[in-house]
């Protein structure tokens, strides 16, 4: 294998990056980022690829969710502690119902970049380069904001770094604690989902009460007190990624430390590409997105390129083949992965091969196909023989009106237009989220 290093990747074809308009900015950029302290550290990254190994081995579950895209502006306190609620209730949820350990795996603190179908957008007859998420340009549909801009990757840094602080803030002072369980369902959260999560909180005084009578109080037990939750996304902008790369002198190895896990996309995991070249010399957990083009011969190559000593906890293969292509598309690739013996985590994304787009120019999914794939998902690794280990999904904890359906309150193609606010894909909202996890833990209760 050819000599890896943080910029070796630039001597491969990319796909999906911005041209800037001037490479001197970018640079000086580069440097300046170089010089920051990492977001994520090397010894919590090997604990989480710890973790993963338990998924992979049927042991855990791995709950991975968030923003499609991060934005500047939605940026606030509130927005990221709605989001941490949501993840909390969704993980209590599966943890009670699997009584298994649930991995939390945010896709936030850095996701920002965004791939395209299309370089450009046209509105109105007038065509501009495309949105391609706030680390580049601007969602604005005007020619001066959709410029790539490299002074972005230094604001989202920032952001990033802030994000994460109040994350280990929740997670590790209070919010987390299960005896703030009731202080985790949003108030406009209502209906079937809210009902069976009030029903589930008072299980859980129960059982705190029951282990208090025993000794075990939250004051006296982190774990019930504290949690963890990961960060995650797509390492798609390179130069923001390679810029973060450290070397860790206990083990030797090279880290991304802008996440403790990346994933590399449906379009640009080319096996002979930049990004897969980039991520096989990080020593992170990595994800890897198959959609309906996914071969078993790319996934053989892509597989012995990212994890040639066949480390569990190391990839994450995540499905998004969409609510009826995943019946044929998938149950080759089980048998691929378990032919050749690769030690994998499989995770649903049931989001990004259900996107349509409706009369009105809306971009949106229905809850109803998203509960679909991921029901055929359980179902195809039951018939195989293998462990559904996972899920990741487009969340937020905002009462937004973006996916179609849901039991309350349902949203409906005219609704959408209430409360559209991503910058890019449709996000499930808090009650769909809830009702999502409700709906898996019955299905984990079967396995
Ligand atoms: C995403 O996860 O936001 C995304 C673009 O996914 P994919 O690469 O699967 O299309
Ligand atoms: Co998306």
């Amino acid at each position: 294998m050819k000599p890896w290093s943080p910029d070796s990747w630039r001597q491969f074809p990319i796909q999906q990056q911005p041209v800037y308009p001037d490479n001197d900015v970018l640079i000086a950029v580069e440097n300046k980022l170089k010089q920051q302290p990492p977001l994520v550290f090397a010894g919590e990254v090997t604990d989480l690829k710890a973790q993963l190994a338990e998924v992979a081995w049927g042991n855990a579950f791995l709950l991975q969710g968030g923003d499609c895209a991060e934005s500047f502006t939605a940026f606030s306190t509130d927005t990221i502690r709605d989001t941490f609620k949501v993840l909390m209730q969704m993980a209590v949820v599966l943890t009670f119902a699997a009584s298994r350990n649930v991995i939390k795996v945010g896709r936030i603190g850095g996701q920002f970049a965004k791939p395209r179908s299309s370089d450009t957008e046209t509105r109105d007859g007038v065509t501009l380069p495309s949105y391609r998420g706030d680390i580049i340009n601007d969602y604005q549909f005007t020619p001066e904001a959709r410029v790539p801009d490299p002074e972005r990757i230094i604001k989202a840094y920032h952001q990033a770094s802030a994000t994460l602080n109040l994350v280990r803030a929740f997670a590790q002072g209070g919010l987390a604690s299960l005896d703030k369980i009731h202080s985790w369902n949003l108030d406009f959260v209502k209906g079937l989902a809210s009902e069976q999560f009030y029903e589930l909180t008072a299980h859980i005084d129960q059982s705190i009460a029951f282990m208090k009578a025993c000794g075990i109080t939250v004051e006296n037990t982190p774990q019930l007190r504290e949690t963890t939750l990961y960060t995650s996304h797509e390492a798609l902008l390179l130069p923001y990624e390679e810029a973060l790369v450290h070397h860790d002198h206990l083990t030797d190895s090279w880290y991304d430390c802008s996440a403790h896990m990346l994933w590399i996309g449906d379009r640009t995991r080319q096996p002979e590409g930049a990004h897969v070249e980039f991520l096989r010399g990080i020593n992170n957990p990595l994800g890897i997105k198959l959609g309906p083009s996914a071969t078993e011969d790319d996934l053989n190559e892509l597989l012995e390129k990212l994890n040639p000593d066949n480390e569990a906890g190391r990839i994450t293969l995540i499905v998004r083949m969409g609510a009826d292509y995943i019946e044929t598309g998938l149950p080759p690739l089980i048998r691929c992965v378990k032919k050749e013996g690769h030690e994998v985590v499989w995770s649903s994304d049931p989001m990004h091969g259900n996107t349509i787009e409706t009369n009105t120019g809306y971009k949106t999914r229905e809850v109803k196909r998203i509960l679909q794939e991921v029901q055929s998902f359980f179902a195809i690794h039951k018939t195989e023989g293998t462990y559904a280990g996972g899920i990741h999904f487009e969340m937020t904890g905002a009462n937004v009106t973006e996916c179609i359906g849901g039991d309350h309150h349902t949203i409906t193609e005219q609704s959408l237009s209430d409360r559209y606010t991503t910058q890019c894909d449709p996000r499930l909202n808090a009650s769909q989220a809830l009702e999502l996890a409700f709906m898996i833990a019955d299905t984990l209760k079967k396995c």
